[in-house]
């Protein structure tokens, strides 16, 4: 477990100003309508930050008030969070809008994304441009700017692939970064943002994307099958791009719960990897076990399997249970009461059972924040 952000000595400057009241924004600020699990929470202050030059100027002041330096704690669309019911912490909340193309040639398409954007209307955005390759992306919730530090991936797909640079503030020495695709760092799901946590606060994302159609591959079973139904409705022989989002927009509602619906916030458990001989050994047992080879001779396990199978799918301690279509998706019966200890009681119920009966042990996906806003990752539930 890290602890939350402090600035590094030397980043601090000997002028004392006051925090400009104007960027202050609010006070014990209630967020349980900012988080997609509908968690209670409420946060000491918000900061909310519509442009760059915003956060030197609150950053200057804090540097500049050692006696009162709260932790700092970012958050962007809070669709992969789990909020403690207080949060002791000054909460920056990344707001900057606009779409900027910078480059164009025949074949591609470079475009420079603020961070406060929406992560599906940019993706909607994009292929109505006639800008390929995030079609697969359709439909996951946040922001732009929280795109990166999970390199989100759905259907194939991930963020990496189409993502060329981020610019982005590093908290603990006050300046600002460009980092290419191999400084960020990704893995599945994983980036050095989210290995340094409430280090980086992340304002533009830069992408590259195709101009040409013909390079998008649906190359995921279900996907191909919907987006060529598509393609035949409007007498195409191949899907479009637009085809291709379509099927993904389709497949996702019809598993995934929406969370202004049913809050939840995406897969709760990552695909647990093993290895071969293990799942080897559970073939035998449960010849129907869904995995996928990864080249390092290891096995990435469904988890929405080994859950379903656990017969939990809908099942956990009300009223946080999984959902009846992807036993993947916790979601919160009880918005704006329930709090981060129910989503732990019903975490360690299912990962006990899967343990129980598989000997693999399941980790969360979303970001357990402490009270006083720093982070608890990678922790095994069981
Ligand atoms: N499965 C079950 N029961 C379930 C859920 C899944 O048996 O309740 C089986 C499915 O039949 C399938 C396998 O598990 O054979 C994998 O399921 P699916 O294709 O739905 O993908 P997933 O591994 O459950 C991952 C991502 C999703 C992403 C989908 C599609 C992770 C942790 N999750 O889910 O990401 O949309 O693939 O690519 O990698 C998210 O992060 O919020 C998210 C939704």
């Amino acid at each position: 477990m890290t602890s939350a952000v402090r600035l590094d000595s030397s980043a601090q400057q000997t002028m004392s100003t006051d925090l400009p009241p104007s960027l202050l924004d609010a006070k014990s600020v209630d967020l349980s309508h900012g988080n997609t699990m509908a968690l209670a929470c409420v946060a000491d202050s918000v900061v909310t930050l519509t442009d760059e030059a915003q956060l030197d100027s609150f950053m200057a002041s804090y540097a500049n008030n050692p006696e009162h330096q709260p932790s700092l704690f970012v958050l962007s669309g809070g669709s992969n969070v789990l909020l403690p019911a207080q949060l002791e912490a000054t909460v920056l909340q990344p707001q900057m809008r606009g779409i900027t193309m910078t480059a164009q040639t025949e074949r591609y398409v470079d475009i420079e994304v603020m961070a406060g954007e929406n992560w599906h209307d940019f993706v909607v955005y994009s292929v109505e441009q006639g800008w390929y390759g995030l079609e697969n992306l359709a439909l996951i919730p946040g922001l732009t700017g929280a795109a990166p530090v999970q390199n989100i991936g759905a259907y194939g797909v991930q963020l990496e692939d189409c993502l060329q640079y981020v610019r982005a503030y590093h908290l603990p020495t006050q300046t600002w970064h460009r980092l290419s695709l191999t400084d960020c760092q990704f893995g599945y799901r994983d980036s050095v943002f989210k290995r340094t946590p409430n280090t980086w606060l992340i304002s533009r994302v830069g992408f590259r994307l195709h101009t040409d159609a013909s390079k998008i591959l649906a190359s995921y079973g279900d996907v191909q099958t919907v987006a060529q139904r598509y393609a035949e409705q409007k007498n195409r022989l191949q899907p479009t791009p637009a085809d291709v989002m379509q099927a993904i927009i389709d497949i996702r509602q019809q598993k995934l719960p929406d969370p202004k619906q049913l809050p939840n916030c995406g897969s709760f458990f990552q695909n647990p990897i093993i290895s071969q001989a293990q799942f080897a050994t559970l073939q035998q047992t449960y010849p129907t076990i869904v995995g996928y080879p990864i080249p390092d001779a290891t096995v990435k396990v469904a988890a929405g399997w080994l859950i379903e199978q656990a017969g939990l799918k809908g099942g956990g301690i009300v009223p946080i249970v999984t959902h009846q279509q992807q036993a993947l998706v916790l979601t919160n019966h009880s918005p704006y009461q329930a709090t981060q200890d129910d989503v732990a009681t019903a975490q360690y119920y299912i990962a006990a059972h899967v343990y129980e009966k598989f000997a693999i042990q399941l980790s969360r996906e979303p970001v357990w924040i402490n009270a006083d806003g720093s982070i608890g990752y990678d922790e095994h539930v069981v």
